[in-house]
């Protein structure tokens, strides 16, 4: 029999994007090539450099691009050189809205042997997902009395019930298949609208999962209780900025931004997902070669693992496990001195498939 191919896009873009990239495709190709994937790979330019260049972070055909490929792995977008909002607004922001990839699924795995700031995280293994495409992001609003000295900023949050009800069942299912125990995060004592109507259908939806037991937190208390008591935690669902600001806490919990994969998807729809590590650009360390490719590389275990390559996916995951239990490989985040690709060669040589 023979397999379809995988016809995967890359898209470096800036800072350590591209540094933790070229330590992940071998490790794709490698997974692919134990496990009988026809893996192809096409490199995108998009990013910073393409903006300086020719004046957009992408081109205007991007979502159809994009389109002609099973999956994305995408680095990071931001430079110091290109305003924020261009590059973001201009890439990933805009493939998300784009393609209407509904979820951001962001999974927190404390690997044993991987020091923390946060003490007593071992065990700690949650999924955050977090509504991908409107909230606070959806990018409506305004600017009035613009340069007056009276200026006013206006940022209106929307929150539909559709968007709310596709966000909630991937969680209901994903809880379903894990622990049982699901956590919605909003704040519904502090605003009146979007957030009670979150707490609504979130509990209709609830209904038809009645193997899924649902709680929910306000966002503040949520946070604490992150650091305090991870453990109790196993789904989470959140709106567009509360699952933003959450997985960089949650992060911690397992070794900090250089940990924390993701995938962006629309489930159950025709859409390629875009898989990307949580954190940006890191100006602060680009350059270096010192980039933990960890969170890039589970993203490419996601991305393997939605397309139904299982064993692909956790030969690279427990590669990834192993190579972690040695802290001289460790980078620079994480205490250690070991470089990008120190950490990629050790993952490699640990690929039992
Ligand atoms: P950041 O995630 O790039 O960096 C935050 C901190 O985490 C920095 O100290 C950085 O050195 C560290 N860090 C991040 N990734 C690391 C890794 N793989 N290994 C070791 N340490 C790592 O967030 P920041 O500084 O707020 O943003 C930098 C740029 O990235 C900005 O232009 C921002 O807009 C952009 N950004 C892009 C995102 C994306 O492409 N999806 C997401 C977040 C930020
Ligand atoms: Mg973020």
């Amino acid at each position: 029999t023979t397999v379809a191919p995988v016809r995967l896009a890359v898209i470096p873009g800036d800072g350590v994007g591209p540094e933790v990239v070229a330590a992940t495709v071998p490790v794709l190709q490698r997974a692919a090539e134990g496990t009988g994937l026809d893996l192809q790979v096409t490199e995108l330019d998009w990013g910073g450099e393409r903006f300086l260049r020719e004046g957009a972070a992408m081109p205007a055909d991007a979502a159809d691009v994009v389109r002609a490929h099973d999956a994305v792995l995408f680095g990071a977008v931001g430079r110091p050189d290109v305003p924020d909002d261009e590059l973001v607004w201009g890439l990933i922001i805009g493939l998300r809205q784009q393609l209407d990839l509904a979820v951001n699924v962001r999974p927190v795995h404390a690997f044993p042997g991987v020091p923390t700031r946060v003490v007593d995280t071992d065990g700690v293994d949650l999924v955050i997902v977090r509504e991908n495409t409107e909230g606070e992001y959806v990018g409506a609003g305004g600017l009035a009395h613009a340069g007056t000295g009276h200026d006013i900023g206006i940022e209106v949050a929307v929150h539909s019930r559709r968007v709310i009800e596709r966000a909630a069942r991937h969680a209901f299912e994903l809880a379903g298949r894990r622990s049982g125990r699901l956590s919605l995060v909003t704040k519904s004592n502090a605003m009146r609208h979007g957030y009670p109507l979150w707490d609504r259908v979130v509990r209709e939806v609830a209904e038809q999962h009645p193997d899924v037991e649902l709680e929910v937190v306000l966002v503040d208390a949520m946070a604490a209780r992150l650091v305090q008591s991870p453990r109790s935690l196993d789904v989470l669902l959140a709106g567009n900025l509360f699952g933003d600001i959450l997985s960089d806490l949650a992060a911690v919990l397992a070794g900090g931004m250089g940990m924390a994969p993701s995938a962006n998807v629309l489930p159950g729809g025709d859409v390629p997902g875009i898989y990307e590590p949580v954190h940006g650009s890191a100006p602060d360390i680009a350059g270096r070669g010192v980039a933990n490719p960890v969170a890039c590389l589970l993203s490419g275990a996601l991305l393997l693992e939605d397309l139904g390559h299982t064993v692909a996916a956790t030969g690279i995951r427990q590669a990834v496990s192993a190579a972690l239990l040695d802290p001289t490989h460790h980078t620079p985040d994480l205490g250690g001195s070991a470089t990008t690709t120190d950490l990629a060669a050790a993952v490699l040589d640990r690929m039992e498939i």
